[in-house]
């Protein structure tokens, strides 16, 4: 029987039947309920044993946190139903002008605040203070099953088992989440169902009260609505919970750490807590064959597991990184992966570009055959642009394509190689010659990341940055000259402003030409630069000498001269993109390579690059800042005699 049936039967009942022993059965309900909630009191007092003394009690009272949960006892979860403040006005706190009310940040605004833990944790005591703090109406959902059942929660469990009371736990959560926003504790069980954890993450915020064995166990013993822990040793019954459900809590978005304080301090650490939250930007890549999200923020590793979870076929991944970065940041990560009981196994590429062959490639995939690695095993490529290229194409064509997750550890991977798909390796013939289309499943780019990144590889990434006002934003471009030089120096709002915006930039472009199928411009635009860049990496080799986006930077500059000698482009808009670039410390011009190049190398290796179209040179050029197209009807004589004059021998 389901229960949303079972749970109208009883309110029928309730209604006709007025039995003596009926109402006998109500009363026990209702005073089931009533003592559940004395004891969350007790508990909250076992909590915060030195609040019992009367002096503590007297000096605590002053403060208006503790007259607002004083008030609030009086008040019952139940009643609270009205509008958005209907709590605060039965409390008389609005009125008496007790509390300040705190204000959510605007990301928050709207949104419900979700307590989830185990039990014992302070979901319900916590919760209260908080919604009063906030000015929020407060719910318990096991409460608000045990109004629509008529009994309690344990009695649900003993009458129609586990399976149907999640069944309609997850009703009641979904219809208290889907009204005004309000602060509800969830019982410790329903943050669990895969449906449950969807709902609170699309309507509200979720927070994890985390406490350890010993907390719990001295809150919650001996508390006679706990019949699960009679059922055994409580510490051995609650060590199989937090084995069981911590993992899926630790999806939560944000997580409090619960020692012995009172509620009223857990309540401000919650509170401080929600208010400096910064939920991460995101970003929607959507394409014809997928959707998936760029998420940018400040200490993503950490929270991989929670973020990646969801999304995941299987709860196992291979980590694919190199030398360096697997130093720094894979820790971090793989912590970050455990906390929701992902299990990982690493393979550790050497560092730079040099990697990026058809050799390694083939120990890689070899790597992830010996870890015995199934369709639904995710690939984590953590690292660079060089990195996300190889584990991407791994991922591509083992076991004819693997699930792909992306975390970009250098800027110009969270700005640009990142995002839209492309995968490959070098050969000796040239870059990227081998290579497929295969798009992550997210793209996690943590900002923090970032402060361990030498500053020529930073440098380096803003090439791609400032390519994306080229290519199609004026205005983003004019940003860059305003901003460009403190980004580069560290400011963390603004690296996650440009991330944001070159993302936003890029997801639009391969939105409209996922695979680069347009004749003219589409994805094509983004290779602005490239023709001269691939040239001058092939010449100069992969050992380091050149990183990619110093030579894109180059590849820029002689993009907007070319245009301009073709007489498309306003000499001053070429010279304001060499002047821009030089100004960020950047090679802008072929002469400040310091090398000998030799035009015709250059060109020879332009014709061996894969944007050849009918025999036929393809570049991008430009008619000024922000206004590039394609084309494939550049003289070969033009583009030497502008390698001339930059200073390339014949
Ligand atoms: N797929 C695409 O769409 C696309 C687009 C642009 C570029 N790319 C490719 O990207 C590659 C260049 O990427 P890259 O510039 O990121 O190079 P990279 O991956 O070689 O990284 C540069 C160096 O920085 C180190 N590093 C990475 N993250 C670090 C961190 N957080 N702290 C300290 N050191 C760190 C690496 O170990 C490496 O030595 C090129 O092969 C290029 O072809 C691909």
């Amino acid at each position: 029987m389901r229960l949303e049936f079972v749970v109208r039967q009883h309110l029928l009942n309730r209604l006709r039947i007025r039995s003596g022993r009926e109402r006998a059965q109500r009363q026990n309900a209702y005073r089931n309920r009533h003592e559940a909630d004395r004891d969350d009191y007790q508990e909250e007092a076992v909590h915060n044993r030195h609040w019992e003394s009367e002096a503590v009690v007297g000096r605590c009272r002053a403060a208006p946190s503790v007259l607002a949960s004083a008030v609030m006892r009086g008040n019952t979860v139940l009643r609270e139903s009205g509008p958005k403040d209907a709590g605060l006005k039965e409390t008389g706190l609005k009125e008496a002008g007790l509390k300040e009310i705190a204000a959510l940040p605007e990301t928050l605004a709207g949104r419900s605040i979700v307590l989830v833990g185990l039990m014992g944790a302070g979901k319900t005591s916590i919760g209260r203070r908080l919604a009063a703090r906030l000015g929020m109406p407060f719910r318990d959902a096991d409460a608000e099953i045990e109004l629509a059942a008529g009994c309690t929660v344990p009695e649900l469990f003993d009458r129609y088992g586990e399976h149907e009371f999640r069944d309609g736990e997850r009703r009641v959560i979904r219809r208290l989440l889907a009204g005004d926003p309000i602060v509800l504790a969830t019982g410790g069980g329903a943050f669990m169902d895969p449906q449950t954890r969807a709902t609170i993450r699309e309507e509200g915020i979720s927070i994890w009260l985390r406490c350890k064995l010993a907390t719990l166990l001295r809150r919650v013993v001996g508390r006679e609505h706990r019949p699960l822990l009679n059922a055994g040793d409580p510490a051995q019954i609650l060590q199989r919970l937090i084995d069981l459900r911590h993992p899926f809590y630790a999806e939560a978005d944000l997580i409090i750490d619960c020692a012995d304080e009172s509620p009223d301090v857990t309540t401000s650490h919650v509170l401080n807590a929600l208010l400096g939250w910064q939920a991460p930007r995101r970003l929607s890549v959507a394409l014809t064959s997928t959707n998936y999200d760029v998420v940018i923020g400040d200490g993503l590793l950490e929270r991989a597991g929670a973020l990646l979870a969801p999304l995941l076929p299987q709860k196992r991944v291979v980590v694919v990184t190199d030398a360096s970065v697997a130093r720094l940041h894979l820790p971090l990560l793989l912590d970050g992966l455990s906390a929701t009981a992902i299990q990982s196994s690493q393979i550790v590429v050497p560092a730079g570009e040099s990697s990026k062959n058809l050799e390694t490639y083939a120990r890689v995939v070899d790597g992830l055959l010996d870890a015995g690695v199934e369709r639904g095993t995710t690939i984590i490529a953590l690292g660079g642009g060089v990195v996300g290229d190889l584990a991407g194409f791994a991922a591509a064509t083992t076991l004819r394509g693997l699930p792909f997750v992306q975390v970009p550890t250098t800027l110009l991977a969270q700005v640009d190689s990142s995002v839209g798909g492309k995968t490959g390796v070098n050969t000796p013939r040239g870059k990227n010659l081998v290579g497929a289309f295969h798009q992550p499943r997210m793209v996690l780019a943590d900002t923090a990341t970032l402060r361990t990144l030498p500053i020529r590889e930073l440098r380096a990434g803003y090439a791609e940055i400032a390519k994306a006002g080229l290519i199609g934003d004026a205005a983003f471009f004019a940003w860059c000259e305003r901003h460009g030089g403190r980004m580069i120096g560290g400011d963390r709002d603004l690296q996650a402003e440009a991330i944001r915006r070159a993302c936003a930039f890029k997801a639009a472009v391969v939105g409209d030409d996922e695979r680069e199928e347009r004749p003219n411009d589409g994805r094509a635009l983004l290779n602005l630069g490239h023709t001269f860049a691939h040239a001058l990496e092939a010449d100069v080799g992969y050992g380091g000498g050149l990183l990619h986006g110093e030579a894109v930077a180059v590849g820029l500059g002689l993009a907007f001269r070319l245009s301009t000698r073709l007489g498309l482009c306003p000499q001053a808009d070429a010279e304001r993109v060499v002047a821009h670039i030089a100004a960020v410390g950047l090679p802008a011009e072929i002469g400040m390579l310091n090398r000998r190049l030799s035009a015709a190398t250059l060109i020879a290796h332009m014709r061996r690059d894969k944007k050849m179209r009918d025999g036929q040179l393809k570049f991008v050029l430009a008619r000024g800042v922000g206004q590039a197209f394609t084309s494939s009807e550049v003289a070969q004589d033009a583009v030497t005699d502008l390698l001339r004059t930059e200073g390339c021998g014949p």
